[in-house]
């Protein structure tokens, strides 16, 4: 018996050391912790379960007989993150590069089953060379064995991906499939093809870190939707974005405590300018509405014009989309659209309610932005909130002009509450526009046009920059003083939480792509 025992410590003992000390050291030399020691930082201690220790390749080609290693590069296995239950697997680059074949998919993809046989979320800690060369195909069908994992759990359960190594080649679609993607900045990159592969079709020189490191994706490409200066500040990332999720499309994130105090936010009647043109930081009208230090900010470096996150309201997780009008004047254009969409259709596949702060100049126009589908990205947006079932409400603090105030979740796209500030301005468009188009003639016509144009635009903001005429038809149901909106959006989220709404039957909608 005892000998029996030794051998599965010994086993035990050689798997927990993956491709051995000579990796290790080379792995923290780069920066960059193991897999083993990624998954000890995200668990509550003591609680990792791990599966499929023992599982080897059983490839021979290319000398892979004498390359076997347990865990076959993969840690695969499940614990819990504050308490709640996850599934996770780590990708072991001291195993061959993280490289990904048939036995490592299989792991994988038993622990996405079970992630969402169990209505539980699935993190998977990435670094890998991509596709295991040696295995040829098969690596390939392990690669789409996940794809086709992730497309399934897409909306059953919360999955989140963080790159903390390399991602080349299959490795990156995975993530790119999940609801969130954290990179490292200067230990992990993402690209399709290599800048190797990038010389020698485009002739482009460019090193790894501007091809896909975690700079570009944040910024140029919107790949990523956070990053982190390390990966233990990447892993207390994860663990706090999953706070404000809910463990699967079934359930409501949990809420923290909370007291209702006094609610009044004084602050908020001293943010917008006098001047209508003079930006400000609609982060600082978010921090005044939500609980203290509650703001998560997701794809904080792209797409500035709008902004994205979650927050808690009364100890209740909820996710905010604002215009920016501190960048670009807060318009809206095809990168604003798809990062608000996308963030919205997470929000409503996992019954977080949704708050949205408009100050909104409109569609950003030219040549740019029409040729490359500003009518098909500008759509995803709306029909991201169109078909969005969870409570939903709007504050326009000021500009909700032409097709952008349909577009930012008003009533008649199935908003639940649509509140305005005394500074909104709710039309079709600006005053100066407006009188430029409809007084033309009378313009041109004038002795002296510039003071007939102000005139004009001086009648034309006095009827429409104001909330009064929405409100009058019932699209603005209550014009707020700033500094109640923090009270009244909680009455009024506590008013919905019982929403019930339910899409028309369908197999599923054809959002714009
Ligand atoms: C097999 C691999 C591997 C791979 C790395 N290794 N990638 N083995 N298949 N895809 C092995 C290396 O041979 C090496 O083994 C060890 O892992 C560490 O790799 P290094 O190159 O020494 O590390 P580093 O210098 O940090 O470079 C890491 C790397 C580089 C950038 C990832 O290894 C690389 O470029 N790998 C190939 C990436 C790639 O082209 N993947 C695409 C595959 S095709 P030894 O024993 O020598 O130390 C694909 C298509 C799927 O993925 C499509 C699905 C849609």
């Amino acid at each position: 018996m005892s000998s029996k025992v030794d051998k599965v410590l010994d086993i035990r003992k050689k798997a927990l050391l993956g491709g051995g000390e000579k990796r290790i050291a080379a792995q923290h030399k780069k920066g960059k912790l193991t897999a083993r020691e990624r998954i000890h930082f995200l668990l509550d201690e003591g609680s990792f379960e791990e599966i499929g220790r023992l599982v080897t390749h059983r490839s021979t080609l290319f000398g892979l007989d004498k390359n076997v290693f347990y865990g076959d590069g993969v840690v695969t296995g499940y614990g819990t993150v504050n308490g709640r239950p996850i599934y996770v697997f780590a990708q072991d680059f001291t195993v061959l590069g993280g490289s990904l074949a048939e036995a490592h998919a299989k792991k994988i993809c038993r622990v996405m089953d079970l992630s969402m046989q169990n209505g539980i979320p699935i993190i998977g800690l990435n670094d890998s060379g991509g596709a295991r060369i040696q295995e040829g195909v098969v690596s390939l069908g392990g690669y789409a064995d996940i794809f086709y994992r992730n497309v399934q759990a897409s909306g059953v359960v919360p999955q989140l991906s963080a790159i903390m190594g390399p991602c080349a080649g299959g490795a990156v679609y995975s993530p790119a499939l999940t609801d969130f993607i954290m990179m490292v900045e200067n230990t992990s990159y993402m690209f399709v093809t290599g800048p190797n592969v990038v010389k020698t079709v485009t002739h482009e020189e460019v090193s790894s870190e501007d091809l896909g490191g975690a700079s570009a994706h944040s910024t140029k490409s919107g790949v990523t939707h956070f990053t982190y200066e390390n990966e233990i500040s990447c892993i207390n990332g994860i663990k706090k974005l999953l706070s404000y999720m809910p463990q699967n499309c079934e359930e409501e994130a949990p809420a923290l405590p909370y007291e209702a105090g006094d609610e009044m936010r004084p602050e908020l009647n001293h943010i917008i300018p006098e001047n209508p043109n003079q930006p400000y930081d609609i982060r600082e009208v978010i921090d005044n509405v939500i609980d203290t230090d509650s703001w998560h900010e997701v794809h904080k470096d792209f797409a500035e014009n709008i902004v994205v996150g979650f927050a808690r309201l009364g100890g209740k997780s909820i996710g905010i989309v604002a215009n920016q009008p501190n960048y670009l004047a807060g318009v809206l254009d095809i990168k604003s659209s798809q990062k608000g969409a996308r963030f919205v259709r997470f929000c409503d596949s996992f019954n977080i309610p949704l708050l949205v702060f408009e100050d909104v100049p409109g569609f950003l126009p030219g040549t740019d932005q029409e040729w490359n589908a500003i009518i098909t990205n500008g759509a995803k947006l709306l029909y991201a909130f169109s078909e969005a079932t969870v409570p939903r409400i709007t504050v326009i603090t000021r500009k909700a002009y032409g097709g952008a105030y349909d577009v930012m979740n008003s009533k008649h796209i199935g908003a639940d509450m649509n509140y305005a500030w005394p500074t909104a301005e709710i039309a079709v468009m600006g005053a100066k526009g407006a009188a430029e188009i409809i007084f033309r003639k009378e313009i041109n016509a004038s002795e002296n046009p510039e003071q007939t144009l102000a005139e004009k635009e001086a009648e034309y903001a006095e009827n429409f920059a104001n909330p009064f005429s929405a409100a009058a038809y019932g699209f603005i149901d209550e014009v707020i003083l700033p500094e109640n909106t923090r009270s009244k959006l909680i009455k009024a989220f506590k008013m919905l939480e019982t929403k019930a709404v339910k899409l028309p039957k369908k197999k599923h909608g054809n959002i714009p792509l």
